[in-house]
């Protein structure tokens, strides 16, 4: 990509950022000469909990997750961030510590936007801040639910709620059976975004398998779409 498409394209994935929604395309090429851009790869750790730092984040391309560990280095997943999400706004918001870490999950590209440049882009157009006020309570809905089910639901309604969103996401549907067909996942993976552990998600996904709501073949899995009755 040249450098003038490379723009285009930044111009574009910022217009379809909710909090930037409201900007003028002259707006919008003038938040862009503030932001610098990164590059990591797979397993960089772009910040991490308890960092003292107050960036803000825009994911251009690629996928990065929101984790806290525990002392064994387990992770749980708070959040999944893809191309046009952004992240870092609660330490830029508060000025307080990083509240968890930044994990790339495949080679990314992220821009940079100092602390100082976004609060003068806020006093000069309020409607971020309204803006990013609505991103942030779809955030803590999205927390709520995910509290909800760690206190109300066991592992293997855990797993299978994952496999479903998955799957809601976008995923090809098998003819013969009408299972929906997801690629491979670690169980360690499925254990990071269900707050349990590798050994239970190995229990859940045997429970799962004999209820034949879950197949395993040739590296991808099978969830029945009756599963939601489960
Ligand atoms: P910050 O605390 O600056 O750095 C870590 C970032 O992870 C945080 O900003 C948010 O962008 C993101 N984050 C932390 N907790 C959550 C959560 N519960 N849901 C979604 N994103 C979160």
């Amino acid at each position: 990509m040249d450098k003038n498409s490379n723009i285009k394209f930044i111009e574009q994935l910022i217009k379809n950022i909710s909090i930037f929604k409201n900007l003028s395309t002259a707006h919008i090429a003038r938040v862009i000469e503030s932001f610098s851009f990164e590059k990591v790869r797979k397993g960089d750790v772009i910040f991490n909990q308890s960092d003292k730092s107050t960036d803000f984040y825009i994911v251009v391309a690629g996928n990065v997750r929101a984790v806290l560990h525990n002392e064994e280095g387990h992770e749980l997943v708070l959040a999944i961030f893809g191309a046009g999400e952004f992240f870092g706004e609660m330490s830029l918001l508060d000025g307080n510590l990083r509240s968890a870490a930044i994990v790339a999950s495949e080679d990314s590209v992220v821009a940079v936007l100092k602390r100082s440049d976004f609060l003068e882009l806020i006093h000069k157009y309020p409607m971020i801040a309204v803006d990013m006020l609505s991103a942030l309570v779809q955030r803590l809905r999205m927390t709520d639910d995910m509290l909800g089910s760690i206190a109300f639901l066991d592992v293997s309604h855990r797993t299978l709620r994952l496999f479903q969103q998955i799957a809601k996401s976008g995923c090809e549907v098998d003819k013969k059976t009408g299972f929906y067909k997801i690629g491979k996942i670690t169980q360690k993976e499925i254990a990071a975004r269900t707050g349990a552990s590798r050994e239970g998600v190995a229990k859940a996904m045997r429970i799962l398998a004999f209820k034949g709501v879950l197949r395993e073949d040739d590296g991808f899995f099978f969830i029945s779409p009756e599963a939601e009755n489960l």
